[in-house]
This record gives C-alpha cells, structure tokens and sequence, in this order.
C-alpha cells in the first residue's frame, strides 16, 4: 500500500473528480460486474490478438515488473508472466479479478483502481492497458498514477480501439443504433469513447502527462464469429457503455437494431464463419 506520505502528494497534484466523473465510475464498475462472464466469452479472442504488439511496445520481458491496468479476466498478465516477466493484473472489478485468478495462477492479480493506484512509487518497470483507457472517468489521472509508479525510463502502452469506420463491429452496433433506435438514451455521461483512436490525441495527451518519445502504431485484428448474431451478442451481455445503450432501448427497437446488425455481419461470410475487422490503435511511451 501506499505509504501516506505518498499518498498526501499523489492527491495534492491531482484534482478530485467531479460529481459526474465519480457517476460514470460507478456506472462502469457495476457495469463490469455484471459483464465479467460475457466478455470473456465473446471478447478473449478479439483482444488478446493486440497483447503480442503491446507488450513489445512495452519491452515485456524476462524479470521485467510489469502492471496490467483494467486487466480485466487477466490476459495481458497471462502473456506477460509467460514471457518470465513478475507481473501484476490490477482491476477494479471483483469478480474480472476473480476470475483472473483463477484462470491465470502465475501472474498475481489484485482489486485496485486505475486513477488511485495501491502501489509504491517507481515500482514498475512497464504499465500496459489493453482496452482498458477507454473506461476510465479520468484518462489522464491514470496516465500521472502510471507516471508515478513506473521508474525512471520505464515504459506506458496502451491499446484502444480504431474509429468506427475501421473497427467495423463498433461502426455497425453504432450504425443500428442511430437507423433503428435512440442513440441518446440517459446514461452517464462519460469521455468519448473513441478519443485515443486519433493518434495525435494520444501524442499530445502523453505529452501534458509527461511521457517522452510518443510512438503510435495500428495493430490488425479480425473477430471471427460463428453466429450472425455474434456482434449483437457480444455487445449487450460483454460491455457496459455500448450494452447499456442497447439494454435501454425499447424492444422494438432492439430487434430491428438486431436483424440490421445480423445483416450487416453477413456481409463478412468467409464460409461457415464471418470475419469482422477490429483494428486496435497502439501507443506507447516513456517516462523520462
Ligand atoms: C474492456 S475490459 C478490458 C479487459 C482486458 N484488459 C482485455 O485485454 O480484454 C475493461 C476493464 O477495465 C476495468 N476498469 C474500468 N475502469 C476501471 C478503473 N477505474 N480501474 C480499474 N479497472 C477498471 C473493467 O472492470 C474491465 O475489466
């Protein structure tokens, strides 16, 4: 933990969250909660296909001390430790890191909060995030927590999602929505989902936070589905923001968002299975 002498100058450089931020944070953890299972099933496939580039980016390696934020069912520890790496999966959701656990026996995993990190200052030798930033209230209070527990030279990387108009299952949920739905149902509010997509946004954003020798690269990834209803499925029992979008829908509505979605999956046939490109944006960083 913490030592509060730590503790006391990690929150006098930061502002505290506001009412909204602390909703959205909520709203996510919950979420998380109730989204742990399906995710695994529906996403481990899609998002492991990044961790080779991002852990590179990292220079994961042999005895490294790695820290894998929003780990969620713990694949990047997973990779990490099986490269000899001592790595950690933090998460702020019980039941992602119990399930992390007990998946992944070789990595530690531990209940913590990207924006208030339990660790010692400069304790890390690498911090990754594999979609995890685009979940944070505060994108930029992780990035200084991840400032402050890496030592000097250290390395930052992250992995978001690609815009819409590339990571197609997204364009496509997005697109349903907006023809045969209401894309502005009440939900908390929170950052643009896609910010980080924009590499130059990632650049300037690790800059004001800090970090040295900005790089940002595009990661191919392909979502292979046997079912039509593949993407739909993933999307309301495997997400929080996007599922919740679709969870409020009427069901009226949500059935025609769901024959549009189906419809736009066939259009990805390769035989008796669909192919759906996700490309991830990949950046990294170091601190100086
Ligand atoms: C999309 S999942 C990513 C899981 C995993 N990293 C992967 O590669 O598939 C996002 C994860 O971020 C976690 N998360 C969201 N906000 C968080 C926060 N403030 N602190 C810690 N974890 C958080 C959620 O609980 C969830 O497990």
């Amino acid at each position: 933990m913490i030592p509060d002498g730590e503790r006391s100058n990690l929150f006098q450089m930061t502002s505290p969250a506001s009412t909204e931020q602390r909703a959205f944070r909520d709203f996510e953890q919950n979420g998380w909660k109730n989204a742990a299972g399906g995710y695994h099933d529906h996403f481990a496939s899609l998002t492991s296909q990044s961790l080779r580039s991002l852990l590179d980016a990292a220079t994961v390696r042999q005895g490294v001390r790695l820290l894998d934020v929003c780990t969620g069912p713990g694949y990047g520890a997973a990779v990490a430790a099986e490269r000899g790496a001592r790595a950690t999966g933090m998460d702020f959701s019980p039941p992602m890191i119990a399930q992390a656990s007990r998946r992944y026996p070789r990595a530690r995993f531990l209940v913590g909060d990207a924006e208030a990190m339990p660790f010692h200052t400069e304790s890390f030798d690498a911090v990754v995030t594999n979609f995890g930033l685009l979940h944070l209230a505060r994108p930029e209070q992780f990035l200084r927590e991840a400032r402050r527990v890496l030592r000097p030279g250290g390395l930052v990387a992250f992995a978001v999602w690609a815009p819409p108009e590339d990571a197609v299952g997204f364009g496509m949920v997005l697109h349903a929505i907006q023809a045969h739905g209401n894309p502005v149902v009440p939900l908390p509010p929170g950052p643009p989902f896609f910010r980080f997509s924009d590499s130059s946004e990632c650049m300037r954003t690790f800059r004001s936070a800090g970090f040295a020798d900005a790089q940002v690269q595009r990661v191919a990834q392909l979502w292979r589905l046997k079912d039509p209803d593949g993407v739909f499925q993933a999307m309301i029992a495997g997400t929080v923001r996007t599922g919740g979008l679709l969870r409020a829908q009427s069901p009226l509505a949500l059935a025609a968002i769901r024959d549009a979605m189906r419809g736009a999956v066939e259009r990805h046939r390769r035989e008796d299975w669909f192919e759906i490109p996700m490309p991830a944006v990949l950046a990294s960083a170091v601190k100086p």
